[in-house]
């Protein structure tokens, strides 16, 4: 998944480039942030050393054993007095003042910023672009451009965390938060989660793809490569299962998850925690795609989120084609090219397809 592809990424963490396992700073705004991080940690450093080094001073200065005058009164000094109120309150004020700032600018995005929806649901983020182009856990956007983000919940607290920008926002269900970045190199960068919200929260991530102006412009053009383009609708399906999140959920090796696994299901009799039962079928499948709280499976809980308006009926068809090849049960056509002819006949539903498969004399009559 997202995670793992970039875990070149996350070793800068540790490796550093910036020193002090900062990753490499990759927006406009990073480096303030970074100068006010280091100011904090070198002045607090400092301190620390210095009260430290006093302490342990005293301690061996009037030991128990030791022969120090202990005879005289302490009298009060008037410049050491007012040097410790007086620095650490200009400390204070200094990092406010710049802290304020440096949060000013990373939240109030320049007028001429491009501007992308993000909602965090469990979990997954999902994308809307302003001419309507939908995606889940990628973002492309045009390198040296504001981009504003205005983020919301479908659900629980989530937190939009890009290291490498330096950028970090509370996601909340019911409001909308803002962010904003401009990257000046191509690249790509992890999105990550940074607020508990169930039990795949840390595989909740996403990847933004800083590309050419170009390239954005044809990314758009071409609806954010979502389409099917030139995959069978298994391959379309297979693509969508990871780009939508089921794979969070769902497994596709008869391993457990959150929901149960897609293999060794399909035609099988579903048994619901009402009693009730259905076999999986299209019909079934469309309905839990859509609707999941329609039909819980035993031993699973109501925690799918709908997922309705977001994948269009060529999708659902798509995801229903991937579950079927899962299960060795998907059609020729399913597995076939778009516009090409489906190959063999040796799937058992070639003969209820009617798509003009050589060996099904009901395709060849349609003709
Ligand atoms: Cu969403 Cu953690």
């Amino acid at each position: 998944m997202q995670i793992q592809d970039t875990v070149s990424t996350r070793q800068t963490f540790f490796t550093g480039e910036n020193g002090l396992w900062l990753p490499p700073q990759e927006s406009t705004t990073a480096g303030a942030i970074d100068s006010l991080f280091n100011f904090i940690l070198y002045t607090s450093t400092l301190l620390v050393v210095l009260v430290a080094a006093a302490m342990v001073y005293f301690v061996w200065k009037y030991r128990r054993k030791s022969h120090a005058d202990r005879a005289i009164d302490v009298k009060e000094s008037k410049w050491l007095e007012i040097s410790w109120i007086a620095i650490p309150t200009l400390l204070v004020l200094v990092v406010f003042f710049w802290g304020f700032t440096a949060y000013v600018n990373t939240s109030i995005a320049p007028a001429n910023a491009y501007e992308i929806n993000v909602k965090g649901q469990k979990w997954f983020w999902t994308f809307e672009y302003p001419n309507g182009i939908q995606t889940s856990n990628e973002i492309v956007v045009p390198v040296g451009t504001p981009i504003k983000l205005e983020m919301t919940s479908q659900d629980v607290l989530h937190s939009f965390y890009v290291p490498e920008f330096r950028i970090k926002h509370d996601v909340l269900p019911n409001r909308y938060t803002y962010v904003w970045f401009e990257a000046p190199e191509q690249g790509t960068y992890q999105v990550v989660c940074t607020e508990y919200c169930g039990t795949q929260h840390s595989n909740m991530g996403a990847l933004i793809k800083v590309v050419s102006y170009s390239e954005f412009e044809d990314w758009v053009a071409t609806g954010g490569g979502a389409g099917q383009g030139d995959k069978s609708l298994v391959e379309y399906g297979e693509s969508l299962y990871a780009s939508k999140s089921c794979n969070n959920c769902h497994s596709v090796d008869g391993s457990d998850g959150t929901g149960p696994s897609w293999l060794g299901t399909w035609g099988e009799t579903r048994q619901f925690d009402d009693g009730t039962s259905a076999v999986m079928d299209a019909e079934y499948t469309t309905e839990s795609i859509l609707y999941p709280g329609n039909k819980i499976v035993q031993g699973y809980l109501n925690q799918m989120p709908s997922y309705q308006g977001q994948l269009d009926s060529l999708q659902v068809n798509a995801l229903i084609a991937y579950m079927k090849d899962i299960n060795g049960q998907a059609t020729p056509a399913e597995l076939a090219a778009p516009g090409e002819e489906p190959a063999g006949g040796d799937a058992p539903e070639a003969t209820d397809t009617g798509t003009g498969d050589p060996s099904d004399p009901q395709g060849l009559a349609t003709e």
